[in-house]
């Protein structure tokens, strides 16, 4: 200890500290880029076997295998955090590490954050049971389970060398320029019938994995129905939707090869979301400040006048300048 220290205190008595060219800590730097690697650098099978990669490898099974620990068919009730049976891997695809699929990669760097969904800081624990309440329509796990637990070391484990404020190349979804117009659910159900129904199922069942109740997930995830993701998740919204779906679907797409037109990913969106799923209480309270509500959340109260009809399936470009025009307005009022 006192070998180690030593210099430091030399160096410090022979004010040598001062003369080293470190940054100064406050002074604000352009954020640097991250890539994400490969999958070999995500291989948790490495880990050893102690408290944090046995951790780190029950993050990455509960996010592959969801259904199968904390799932509403697991054996014992009180597990049964989940009220589908999805896994995070469904959307966060390759288990968290692919890019523009909404990756985890990173999100030590990016969390804590303001979130306007809840118009305060949200820590990472809490926007996993944001997933947890809406993307997989059950209810928050308890911060020191050993579930959370897992689930925020598997994601410090991704977010290994990713500095604090980093931006992360492929994080979330692409940006998506939605064509200004109401979505057309017909033409919609045309692609999704010759593009997707062959996974998902014509009626958007999708396809298990085994029998029900053998909490043994799907295959292929419904998209709608009562197995799903609930009317207050984000894959719920159709900007959302279309920008996941253009960028990763049909099953094997990248961003940088889609295979659908915005137009076909925003009109095939639009039928997958124009199907009943399972309903969230008290989508009211989400979004407090007004102004921040996304165009696309397709659930009362709507400050802007316009109709639910257009919230759920645009044209969005004029809802987008509405807000804009809103939140304008109502900043200088509170300036006042
Ligand atoms: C039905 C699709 C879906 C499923 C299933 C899902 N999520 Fe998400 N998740 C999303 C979407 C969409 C976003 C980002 C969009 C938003 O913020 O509204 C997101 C964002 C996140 C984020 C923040 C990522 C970031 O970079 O900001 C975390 C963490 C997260 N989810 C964790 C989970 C966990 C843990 C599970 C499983 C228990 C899960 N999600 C299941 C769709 C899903
Ligand atoms: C070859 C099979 C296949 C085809 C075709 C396919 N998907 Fe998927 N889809 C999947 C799988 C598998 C997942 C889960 C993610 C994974 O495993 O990478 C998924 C996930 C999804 C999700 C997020 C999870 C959920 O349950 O909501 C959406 C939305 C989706 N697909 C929409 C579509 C749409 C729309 C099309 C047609 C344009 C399509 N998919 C075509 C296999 C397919």
């Amino acid at each position: 200890m006192t070998s180690r220290l030593l210099p430091w205190v030399l160096l410090a008595a022979a004010g040598g500290l001062h003369a080293q060219p470190v940054a100064p800590a406050n002074k604000p730097s352009a954020p640097t880029t991250f890539r994400i690697g490969p999958a070999e650098a995500y291989d948790v099978s490495r880990l050893p076997d102690d408290a944090y990669g046995q951790a780190v490898r029950y993050g990455k099974e509960l996010t592959d295998r969801t259904f199968a620990y904390i799932g509403p068919e697991v054996k014992n009730p009180k597990m049964r955090y989940a009220g589908n049976n999805l896994a995070c891997a469904s959307c966060h695809e390759a288990s968290g590490t692919k890019k523009f699929a909404i990756p985890w990669v990173g999100a030590h760097a990016t969390f804590p954050q303001y979130r306007g969904r809840e118009d305060g800081i949200s820590t990472l624990e809490e926007r996993v049971n944001g997933c947890m309440e809406r993307s997989m329509s059950g209810k928050a796990l308890p911060f020191d389970s050993k579930e959370m637990k897992a689930f925020v070391t598997y994601m410090h484990f991704l977010s290994k060398d990713v500095p604090v404020g980093a931006k992360v190349e492929g994080q979330g979804l692409p940006p998506f320029k939605a064509p200004n117009r109401r979505a057309d659910t017909v033409a919609g159900g045309q692609t999704y019938q010759a593009k997707c129904s062959a996974c998902h199922g014509v009626n958007g069942a999708g396809i298990r994995a085994g029998a029900p109740g053998s909490a043994t997930g799907y295959t292929f995830p419904p998209l709608w129905g009562k197995d799903t993701f609930n009317h207050g998740a984000g894959m719920n919204r159709l900007l959302t939707a279309s920008a996941f779906i253009k960028a990763n679907m049909p099953l094997g797409t990248t961003h940088d090869q889609p295979q659908l037109s915005d137009d076909e990913a925003y009109d095939v969106a639009a039928f997958v979301l124009s199907h009943a799923r399972p309903l969230k209480a008290h989508t009211e309270r989400d979004f407090p400040a007004r102004w921040n509500k996304p165009v696309d959340a397709a659930f009362p109260p709507y400050v802007d006048g316009a109709s639910a009809d257009q919230h759920r399936y645009g044209p969005y470009p004029p809802l987008q300048e509405k807000m804009k025009q809103l939140k304008d307005s109502l900043m200088k009022t509170s300036a006042k």
